[in-house]
């Protein structure tokens, strides 16, 4: 094992980067709970998917979003942004619908090889399981539904909620096909005013690049929300 990779060196590490993330956090928004956001991030102190500015973002963009607010997430994987996510969320009817295959299935070249080395070192065959024990270890699980599907079959399958949709984290499919595809189906269920978040914006995924920004110009966003390493933020 890693020498970073030790227990007593991996929660110094954690301590001293959440703690230099939570000083700054603190005086840019000092109306949110960031206990609450520390309570969450050390449920995934090992977590490699997002920075601490990028889970912020998340968390801050759920904070923001009215009571009983509908959240989609595309790609929860083990259920790490889902729950910075669902931790800021307000109100007793307040959900985060999350859609993943939970099997890492993806157009994208790059994320098979990532994907079949996960599972191997998991020793299964889908994260849904791990989602629901995050959930559950955090308390959250009443705010948590998640949707086990490819991603444009559950934009059918709720269809219903077209148009109501307060919040969206798309962070599924990274192929430019892909991440094409979640914005057609999934643009027309937010809300006028709800806010479309991405990860992977201006990353090695080029695809994803490719895609935010032939929608920023064919004029299908309002205005940027914010921006966070790779996640960047629109209205609608
Ligand atoms: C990068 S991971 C998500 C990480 C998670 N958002 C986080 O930050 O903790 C991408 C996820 O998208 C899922 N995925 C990829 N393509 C998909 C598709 N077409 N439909 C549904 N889920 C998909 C994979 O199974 C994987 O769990």
């Amino acid at each position: 094992m890693a020498f970073k990779h030790w227990p007593g060196v991996r929660d110094v590490r954690f301590s001293t980067k959440v703690g230099r993330f939570l000083r700054g956090a603190r005086k840019r928004r000092p109306d949110l709970n960031w206990d609450e956001f520390l309570r969450v991030a050390k449920q995934f102190k090992q977590d490699d998917m997002g920075s601490f500015p990028e889970r912020g973002f998340l968390y801050q963009l759920a904070c923001d979003a009215p009571e009983n607010a509908q959240v989609v997430e595309i790609g929860s994987w083990m259920g790490a942004s889902t729950c910075f996510l669902a931790a800021g969320l307000k109100g007793p009817e307040a959900r985060v619908y999350s859609v993943d295959n939970f099997q890492g299935l993806s157009l994208c070249g790059e994320d098979v090889a990532w994907y079949q080395r996960h599972f191997q070192k998991l020793g299964t065959n889908s994260t849904l399981d791990i989602f629901n024990a995050n959930f559950a270890a955090l308390g959250l699980s009443a705010r948590a539904e998640p949707v086990v599907s490819d991603s444009v079959a559950a934009a059918e399958k709720l269809a219903a909620k077209r148009g109501t949709i307060d919040l969206m984290f798309v962070d599924g499919d990274h192929s430019y096909e892909g991440c094409r595809a979640d914005i057609e189906a999934w643009l027309p269920h937010l809300r006028p005013g709800g806010v479309m978040a991405f990860h992977d914006f201006g990353s090695r995924a080029s695809g994803v690049t490719q895609a935010i920004f032939e929608t920023i110009k064919a004029g299908r966003f309002a205005e940027i929300v914010g921006v966070a390493n790779t996640i960047i933020a629109f209205k609608v």
